[in-house]
């Protein structure tokens, strides 16, 4: 992907978008697209129609931009997004983000599905991410660095806002939504994890897994964008019950979290700084 592709596709989304800027990118996991369905007065836009942009096949996973205002701030959603095992690269997956930096987002809100590889978690729980752990899989900055975005060889300290991770977790205590953090593992997928994974990823310091999210998280943070990240424990990963894993129930969850995870990103977007 070269820098002029980025352009080109910003371009185009500047275009459809008729002068509303965004300022924040709100990316919608597996089960949780409907909070695009809650903006007002939105502008849509199917990826298949923007340059160079990948579709989404996935399942619970619309495939557009929905782009309006939410708790007064001015909002670009991914109803969906892409995934390394739907074929694309790590760099495609990422794609949005670049283009939605392009357009002036400067923050991120990225949220999933996840298994609880921590057994205090539970299904249903909401945890904020405080990091990435992915050892293996595809890195979305191999390649030609691309200047315009940020240097070759990017800090990842911090690659979610210490700010933004209290912000929510103030938010989630005024609201009397429990709501935990940890570190969310990524794998490839697309099949689930066998128990000795999630003994190993346990060992190594994971609270949560899943097939998404890291790509994004690397690529804002090499662009410089204040992120943040809120994961959906949808099942306990494998082994931890012995219960085979489904994506029925990462979708049935998504269904049954729409309240509280709705009202807990509203209430981070009124506060976000
Ligand atoms: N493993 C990987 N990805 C997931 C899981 C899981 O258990 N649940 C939701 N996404």
């Amino acid at each position: 992907m070269t820098y002029q592709m980025y352009c080109e596709s910003a371009e185009y989304l500047r275009g459809r978008l008729n002068g509303f800027q965004p300022e924040v990118l709100l990316i919608l996991g597996s089960g949780l697209g409907f909070l695009a369905d809650t903006v007002p007065d939105a502008i849509t836009v199917p990826y298949g129609d923007v340059p160079h942009m990948r579709q989404s096949t996935a399942l619970g996973h619309a495939g557009r931009f929905v782009a309006g205002t939410l708790a007064g701030r001015r909002v670009l959603l991914m109803q969906g997004r892409l995934h390394v095992y739907e074929g694309y690269t790590a760099e495609e997956a990422a794609y949005p983000v670049r283009v939605a930096r392009l357009l002036g987002c400067n923050r991120m809100i990225v949220t999933n599905a996840s298994g609880g590889v921590n057994t205090n978690f539970q299904v249903g729980d909401l945890m904020v991410m405080t990091d990435i752990l992915r050892l293996a899989g595809p890195n979305p900055l191999i390649g030609p660095n691309l200047d315009e975005f940020g240097p070759r060889f990017p800090d990842m300290s911090h690659v979610f806002d210490r700010d933004y991770i209290a912000a929510l977790q103030q938010a989630a205590a005024e609201l009397g939504e429990p709501l935990r953090a940890g570190v969310y593992y990524y794998t490839t997928g697309p099949q689930y994890e066998t128990p000795a994974e999630i003994r190993a990823m346990r060992t190594l310091g994971a609270d949560a897994v899943g097939m998404s999210t890291v790509h994004e998280v690397i690529t804002a943070a090499h662009a410089g964008m204040r992120t943040l990240g809120i994961s959906l424990i949808t099942n306990m990963a494998a082994g931890v019950l012995d219960k085979p894993l489904s994506g029925d129930e990462v979708i049935a969850e998504g269904e049954r979290a729409k309240g509280k995870f709705s009202r807990l990103i509203l209430a981070f977007l009124a506060r976000m700084d």
